[in-house]
This record gives structure tokens, sequence and C-alpha cells, in this order.
């Protein structure tokens, strides 16, 4: 199983449509995959169109439930619920060192052999998003091209190298994915340098294909289907195809 966090300290970026289409877009190319919303804000859970009380990522987190009895098989891909209580796993964990290891160790009780997990996450680095990196092969980090997000990539970053360094020396960055971009505008193409730059900084890339501002993308949250059955012929379906083709390139070499 290939394991994947979608993570970025700012908010609004668009981590969980990436989460949501590139879940849907594995899936569409054949492969099984397990969605794990871990925001307290629960956006990945809204676009799924689910809101029925049930076992959530948090009960997996804090050992309340099985990671297999919290999987909803959904339309377009499994899926297991965040819940608004995420926002209090920093008081609610035990001061033990394996607080960290949560989520690691859920995964590794999987009794479906999955392809792909994909982790989308709140826009701040507590525990449970360092549980999602402690137990992740990649981090796709998205990132507005149209405003200098750096801060929320570069706290990203420095969370990872320590990750790397004790616990986990498997996790990558995958790249940095350039999101409500605007091709025409001077200012993009300046950020896009600054990007690149800051990525080769750190070791990964930025994605060739960037994702374009697009309305059927921002309809997501309200219509429950991913944007390739929603809009296939919009730039939106377009942009997520290429970058999860480059994407699948990069990972299963
Ligand atoms: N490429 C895009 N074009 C237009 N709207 C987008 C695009 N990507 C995200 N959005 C919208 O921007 C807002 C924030 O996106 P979201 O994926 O929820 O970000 P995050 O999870 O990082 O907070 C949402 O309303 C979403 O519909
Ligand atoms: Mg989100």
């Amino acid at each position: 199983m290939i394991t994947v966090v979608i993570s970025n300290k700012k908010g609004g970026v668009g981590k969980t449509t990436t989460a949501y289409n590139l879940a849907a877009g594995l899936r569409k190319r054949g492969k099984s995959v397990l969605a794990i919303d871990l925001d307290p804000q629960c956006s990945l859970t809204k676009f799924c169109g689910v809101n029925k009380n049930g076992p959530t990522s948090f009960g997996v987190i804090t050992k309340e439930v099985n990671i297999n009895s919290a999987i909803l098989k959904l339309e377009f891909f499994d899926l297991i619920p965040g819940s608004a209580s995420l926002a209090t796993a920093d008081q609610t964990l035990p001061e033990s060192v394996n607080r960290l290891m949560r989520i690691r160790e859920a995964l590794s009780e999987l009794k479906t052999d999955y392809d792909y997990c994909i982790m989308d996450n709140a826009p701040a680095i507590g525990v449970v998003t360092v549980n999602a990196y402690m137990a992740t092969d990649y981090v796709i980090i998205p990132a507005e091209a149209n405003e200098l997000s750096t801060d929320g990539i570069a706290n990203v970053y420095e969370s990872i190298l320590d990750v790397k360094k004790y616990v986990n020396p498997h996790i990558q960055i995958a790249g940095i994915l350039l999101t409500r971009y605007k091709p025409n505008t001077v200012l993009n193409r300046e950020y896009s340098d600054i990007f690149n730059e800051l990525a080769k900084g750190m070791g990964t890339k930025v994605f060739k294909t960037p994702i374009r501002e697009n309305v059927n993308l921002s309809e997501l949250p309200s219509i429950h289907v991913p944007i390739f059955d929603y809009k296939p012929g919009s730039t939106g379906a377009e942009d997520y195809n290429a970058f999860i083709d480059e994407f699948i390139k990069g990972v299963e070499k």
C-alpha cells in the first residue's frame, strides 16, 4: 500500500479538493483506495456527502474502534470519516511514546489490501498530522499559486525533517502542487519561479501540472461527485487527470 498525506499548514489551499479528486482518480485507474479524513473540520467527509454518526478516524486514533470497522464503502472510494473531536486529540491522547504511532499501528491492522491510502489533514501540525507523517510514504503539499504561502510549506518541511531523522526514514515529499492557478497573470509566473526554488531547497519538485482556478472545482463540496464524473470536460478534470498521471509515474516506478 502506498500512503499519501496531503498537508500544508495554511488553510484554503486546495488540500481537500486534491485529496478527494486524487482518491477518486486513482480508483478510476483501477486502484483500490482508502481515504482518511484527519481534519476536525471534516471537509473531506462533507465532500463525500457523509453526515451520519458512526466510527471515525478519531475513534481509530484513540483505539475506541478497530480501523476495519471504521471504513465506509462509498461509491467513489472507501472512507474513514473525520470527527470534530480530532481537535481534542492533543489533550486526549496519553503522554506516551506511542501517541504519535496510532495511525501507523492502525494501518498495519488493515484487513483489506488497498493500493493507496490518502490522508487529508487540518491546516495545523498537531499530534494528528504528525501521526499521519509517521505513517506515510509520501507527502503532497498543495499551495495556492496566487500568493506566497511559503510559510505553511516551510512548516511542513521542518516537521518532516524531524520525522525522517528520528522515526520514519521512508517519508518523502512527492512535490508541491500549485492550485488555483491563473496562468495569464505575470504575478503567477514569478511565483512559480519562487516555488521552484523553494522545492529545490527541500529536495523535492513542483509538479509540472498546476491546477487551474476552475469554477466547477469550487462547486464540488455541495455536489458530492468527483470532478471526473461531474464535469469530465472541465479544466479541473483535465488538470487533476494530468496531475494524477504525473504523481503515479513518480511513485509506481
Ligand atoms: N482549483 C480550484 N479552483 C477553484 N476553486 C477551488 C480550487 N481548489 C479549491 N477550490 C476551492 O477553494 C476552497 C478551499 O479549498 P479546499 O480544498 O477546501 O482547501 P483546504 O483543504 O486546503 O482548506 C474551497 O471552497 C474549494 O472549493
Ligand atoms: Mg481541507
